[in-house]
């Protein structure tokens, strides 16, 4: 019987495809198909933990980060969970048919291709950066990391960049296809929280931000966040999940991501202030919680999306019959790679109809 699971990595599939094929869909309905799936979204201050969040959630090791402005481009990540036993390895779409499987070499080459479009200034470029992570150990998801949200331009950069990065953020944040990861660190106001200022605005309901809580570490002494990551401070549909993740000694001294798994999962068991929320806290926790509200948006919406998928079935099939020979063989390719996705997503969708209960199960 075909599962949930199974149309989530069709969809994902979908996604990439679309990715891959950028503009070249012609007439179809292949952008808006795109915009109809779901992708998460982080968003926060500078430094305020995005790209380790990110990290913690791959459970891997391969994003710059540091203080200032690092992340200088979207970078669009799309996780595919592989086999148990497969090798985990990343791709890029700028570098087809690489596999990296030395994830430092991910970092490396985040770094230079972010160069080679802003040069080496600390200038930002909306051009998104596209990797694909195959792993065993992932869940299916697309995140996305951008720029972090500014005050202040520094040495060096355009005084435009505070308002150039709010475009930026705010272009992906106000789709409704959206889940806005909202970063805020606890050793800042949280009153005055970029990322919950911005995505109350777009998302005034709370029903497509979570609230993630980084630097819990780094509190002062007697003080604590039990207010906000209970959900009286600021109140949103789906429940707080506060985040211990590495500090930079931590990255100088290399601590793996098992370790710090580790770390933050003791820090929050052995937490007097902490201890009652332990099972509901962390990146395991988050990377969970996320996997499934995705799963229910993407239920939710799967009869629109079955719809789209039907039509742009019938688009492609024209589309290619129509461009004949005069389409590029890899354009012409990946037209026909994308119908044949949405012929088996609409099978598996089929068979889930036909083997589940209404509205599906696993
Ligand atoms: P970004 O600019 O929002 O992407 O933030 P980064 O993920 O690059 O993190 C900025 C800095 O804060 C890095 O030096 C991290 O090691 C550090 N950092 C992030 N989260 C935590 C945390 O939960 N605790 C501690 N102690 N440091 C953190
Ligand atoms: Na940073
Ligand atoms: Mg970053």
């Amino acid at each position: 019987m075909a599962t949930m699971e199974s149309l989530i990595v069709m969809v994902n599939r979908i996604q990439r495809a679309c990715t891959v094929l950028g503009d070249h869909g012609g007439d179809t309905n292949l952008p808006t198909l795109w915009e109809a799936l779901p992708s998460v979204v982080v968003v926060g201050g500078q430094s305020s933990g995005k790209s380790s969040v990110l990290e913690s959630i791959v459970g891997r090791d391969f994003l710059p980060r540091g203080s200032g402005i690092v992340t200088r481009r979207p970078l669009v990540l799309q996780l595919h969970k592989t086999e148990r036993g497969l090798q985990e390895y990343g791709e890029f779409l700028h570098l087809p048919k690489k596999k990296f499987t030395d994830f430092s070499m991910v970092r490396k080459e985040i770094q230079d291709e972010t160069d080679r479009m802003t040069g080496k200034s600390k200038q930002i470029s909306p051009v998104p950066i596209h990797l694909s992570i195959y792993s065993p150990n992932v869940v299916n998801l697309t995140l996305i990391d951008l720029p972090g949200l500014t005050k202040v331009a520094v040495e060096g950069q355009p005084e435009s960049i505070v308002q150039d990065i709010e475009i930026m953020v705010r272009s992906y944040v106000e789709k409704p296809n959206c889940i806005i990861l909202a970063i805020t660190p606890a050793n800042q106001d949280i009153a005055t929280s970029d990322a919950m200022k911005l995505s109350r605005e777009v998302d005034p309901t709370g029903e497509r931000t979570f609230g993630v809580l980084t630097k819990l570490d780094l509190m002062d002494k007697g003080t604590n966040a039990i207010d906000v990551l209970e959900g009286r401070a600021y109140p949103l549909q789906h429940p707080w999940v506060g985040i211990v993740n590495r500090s930079q000694a931590d990255i100088k001294k290399n601590v793996d991501m098992i370790a710090s798994r580790r770390k933050e999962s003791e820090f929050f068991a052995s937490s007097p202030d902490y201890g009652h929320l332990a099972s509901k806290m962390g990146s395991e926790y988050l990377a969970k919680v996320l996997s499934k509200h995705l799963e229910s948006v993407i239920r939710a919406r799967l009869p629109g999306i079955t719809s789209l998928i039907n039509k742009s079935i019938e688009e492609l099939e024209a589309e290619l019959s129509h461009l004949g020979r005069s389409v590029a063989v890899d354009t012409g390719a990946q037209l026909y790679t994308i119908l044949e996705l949405c012929r088996a997503f609409d099978r598996i969708f089929k068979e889930h109809l036909d083997g589940g209960r209404p509205g599906g199960d696993r």
